[in-house]
């Protein structure tokens, strides 16, 4: 079955390629890549020295970790989607002695792949090159272990996290990979989990959703309590057609899953070499569902709305007997197809400025609209996350890149009014909010956010004040980092 790729994605998709990822000879430049805020300037640089300006608050004690693709070609491997670099772990630590930093390429088999100049492991935008015999002899590839989406917190390590089963345990003192993370349940080996697992504060476990792929697709949510390897299902729900699922809500009694257009079949997988995204089809007819899951009952209750796609979920909680959620939508999905790495490379910025919407969804089913939030689009939402989480919240942050180029601003959203930062120059990416200690409000305390500057070999991690978004100090760095997806930051 040919899957219709996703608007935007065949222009930048590799369907041309005679044999996968790599085209010797043929490929247009990534050059355009080795510029900020895709360049990685540190390679062979463990660690490098903080210049601070400013003040860092004296409470402020922990790591900030975070994960970026950050190469993109080597030995004539090259990744054809931004979501495919190779992954970089880098971090921020605050202690007695000041502020350090370090960082580390991360050690998995697709980078060891592409050292050897090959593409074996299913990926999300870039095409494996397996011979016929080999996709005979198994037909769906091993799925890629390039964990380079997010990274967070869990059982005393860290986690890096992508889109499939693999997720590699990270020390938190060097950022070395300690091995895939092994599950100890009869869960389906094959699992794609998403990056954005949640936390369930009320039980302390992490809620996650994955996909299982087949005749028809398998989608489980399921939770997994501190101290162990066994994840418990929650609810599971069999589609022929399973949408790409990102990222989802989850809130005292309920998980809300985005059903957007954006499809999968898994048969379409069978023997071939076209990555995970090319077999998804988008299907704008079909609208968009909300799929919510009573957490207790395990029953599933559908809300239809107008076709969007999603990347991101804002916050999601229980509201007497209504749920509401809150997410990032874009009108179609072409922004997927825009993150390629060939039209990156060429300088197109894709718009990366969904709207900030609200379902309330009451209780039966039915149609339900989409309500704004907020009058401008952003990315890379953050919440008060310990405190709001699965609770009623009113203020939002995020990144937007509101102009010609790559340089952003950090919003606070609430109530439909903005405040912004924005630095010449400065390619800030997804802020993360630290609660101050003895915290008057929900809000009070500090947001993290890295950035590099787009003209020079430099970056920075700023601390903003989360309410007035002043800078309270920067932590200078003399290298380009890459622009990345997410991190967490741990008090120690
Ligand atoms: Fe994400």
């Amino acid at each position: 079955m040919a899957a219709t790729p996703a608007p935007g994605l065949a222009s930048s998709a590799p369907s041309a390629a005679p044999s996968g990822g790599v085209r010797p000879g043929q490929a247009p430049s990534l050059a355009g890549l080795d510029r900020a805020p895709f360049r990685w300037s540190g390679p062979g640089q463990d660690q490098l020295p903080v210049r601070l300006r400013g003040v860092v608050p004296s409470w402020l004690r922990g790591d900030l970790v975070r994960t970026a693709p950050a190469l993109f070609e080597q030995n004539g491997w090259r990744a054809d989607h931004w979501f495919d670099g190779l992954g970089l772990l880098y971090g921020f630590r605050f202690d007695a002695a000041g502020v350090s930093f370090r960082q580390r390429l991360l050690a998995s088999q697709v980078a060891a792949d592409a050292a050897q100049g090959q593409s074996r492991l299913a990926s999300f935008g870039t095409r494996t090159r397996r011979s016929r015999l080999q996709r005979l002899l198994q037909p769906v590839p091993q799925a890629t272990d390039n964990t380079n989406v997010n990274v967070i917190p869990w059982q005393g390590a860290w986690l890096a996290l992508t889109e499939s089963q693999h997720q590699h345990v990270i020390d938190p003192d060097d950022l070395a990979s300690r091995g895939l993370y092994r599950y100890e349940d009869g869960l389906p080996a094959g699992l794609m989990m998403t990056a954005h697992p949640h936390f369930d504060h009320a039980s302390k476990a992490l809620v996650n959703v994955g996909t299982s792929l087949g005749r028809r697709n398998q989608i489980l949510v399921f939770r997994q309590k501190p101290g162990e390897s066994k994840r418990q299902i929650e609810g599971s729900l069999s589609l022929e057609r399973s949408p790409y699922l990102h990222d989802f809500g989850v809130s005292e009694r309920h998980v809300v899953l985005i059903d957007h257009p954006l499809r999968l079949s898994g048969l379409s997988m069978l023997f071939s070499n076209r990555p995970l995204i090319e077999h998804h089809r988008w299907e704008p007819e079909q609208g968009t569902c909300l799929r919510v899951l009573d957490r207790q009952s395990g029953r599933w209750t559908t809300y239809e709305t107008d076709t969007c796609f999603c990347f991101h979920t804002v916050n999601c909680f229980d509201d007497g007997e209504d749920v509401v959620f809150d997410v990032l939508a874009y009108g179609d999905a072409s922004v997927v197809g825009a993150l390629g790495t060939e039209a990156l490379a060429c300088g197109r910025r894709p718009a990366l400025t969904p709207r900030y919407l609200r379902a309330r969804l009451r209780p039966g089913g039915g149609r339900v609209e989409l309500e704004p939030l907020s009058p401008q689009g952003f990315e890379f939402p953050a919440i008060a996350y310990r405190q709001q989480h699965g609770q009623p919240y009113s203020v939002a942050w995020g990144a937007s890149f509101p102009g010609s180029s790559w340089q952003s601003q950090l919003l606070r959203v609430e109530a439909g009014q903005v405040r912004r930062f924005e630095e010449e120059g400065m390619v800030y990416g997804e802020p993360i909010f630290v609660p101050r200690p003895q915290a008057e409000g929900p809000t009070d305390g500090v947001l993290l956010s890295v950035g590099c500057h787009l003209g020079e070999p430099r970056s920075s991690l700023v601390i903003l004040d989360a309410e007035q978004m002043r800078p309270i100090a920067h932590c200078d760095l003399e290298l380009s980092l890459p622009l990345g997806f997410h991190g967490n930051f741990q008090a120690r």
